[in-house]
């Protein structure tokens, strides 16, 4: 797991992402990067720095600002992947890459070029994001394949079908949007989950269905509140036949409100990723 996410600005460590306190779940960092936010001139100047010294830039109103659970569930991925690597080549996709964090934490600890990574946005802006961190933190510009794509409705753009399939979609109600950005720092774009926030899971789960491989994996982020999570993962039980695992990290602080990933598909990843730090549990 991720111990230490750090923000930096004008090369001064502001905080950690992972202690910075909130009120309310909703806001989590937003204070401390609202503050930021409002105050940089220029947002290449705040940085977001993971334990192993990967920067991050995120631009106000562009990309959401990434949050903890993101980096820890790419470090487990990592993890989990040095062995299914020795069975051959591997496709994993994220939908809504926003930052590129986590396709972008996972090849710079797996540079094996039998990991095909790619990442979609429909915004080109994150795109424009997602690319200068893969630049900043000195990757390969094809080690990650970035396609301006709307969900997966179709597998233009593609280099294979996928394996894995990853998502921390737009979750929030659209009546809380105005909470969950708090200061208006995220685009509305990356929050706006449709009517009861469940909009893009369901979306999502119906049309990565369609292209993944079998047995192979959709694992979605949950949201931030304890209502929104256990509303899509109810959702998400009732829209697949397949094994749907919620993994929770009980050392971490979202422990209070729940879950903070489901994985659906029959085969045994849950199994691996809870030897990284998460519990398990049938939904
Ligand atoms: C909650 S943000 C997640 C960003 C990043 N993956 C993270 O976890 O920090 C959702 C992302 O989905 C993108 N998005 C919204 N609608 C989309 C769609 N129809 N197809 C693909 N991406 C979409 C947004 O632009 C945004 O970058």
């Amino acid at each position: 797991m991720a111990e230490n996410i750090s923000i930096w600005y004008k090369g001064i460590e502001y905080g950690s992402l992972g202690e910075i306190k909130a009120p309310e779940v909703g806001k989590y960092t937003d204070r401390l990067v609202r503050r930021l936010f409002h105050t940089a001139e220029d947002y290449r100047e705040i940085i977001i720095r993971n334990m192993d010294g990967m920067d991050f830039v995120s631009y106000s109103k562009k990309t959401l600002v990434p949050a903890k659970k993101t980096f820890d569930l790419s470090f487990a991925l990592a993890c989990v992947m040095e062995d299914r690597l020795r069975s051959g080549p591997c496709h994993v996709l994220e939908i809504g890459t926003g930052t590129g964090v986590f396709p972008i934490t996972l090849r710079a600890l797996i540079s094996d070029p039998n990991l095909i990574i790619t990442a979609t946005d429909i915004s080109g802006d994150a795109l424009t994001v997602a690319d200068l961190n893969i630049q900043l933190n000195g990757l390969c510009p094809n080690s990650i394949r970035l396609i301006k794509k709307d969900g997966l409705a179709n597998t233009h753009g593609l280099p294979c079908l996928p394996d894995i399939v990853f998502s921390n979609p737009p979750f929030s109600p659209t009546n809380r949007i105005n909470f969950v950005n708090a200061g208006g720092v995220h685009p509305v774009l990356a929050l706006d989950g449709g009517g009861d926030g469940t909009y893009y899971y369901e979306r999502f789960l119906f049309e990565s269905r369609r292209i993944l491989k079998h047995k192979g994996s959709i694992i979605f982020q949950l949201p931030l509140g304890a209502d929104d999570i256990q509303r899509t993962m109810r959702l998400i039980a009732c829209r697949t036949d397949d094994r749907a695992i919620a993994l929770e990290d009980c050392m971490s602080r979202y422990r209070k409100v729940g879950p903070q990933f489901v994985v659906i598909g029959n085969n045994n990843l849950p199994e691996l990723l809870s030897r990284h730090g998460y519990t398990t549990t049938e939904i």
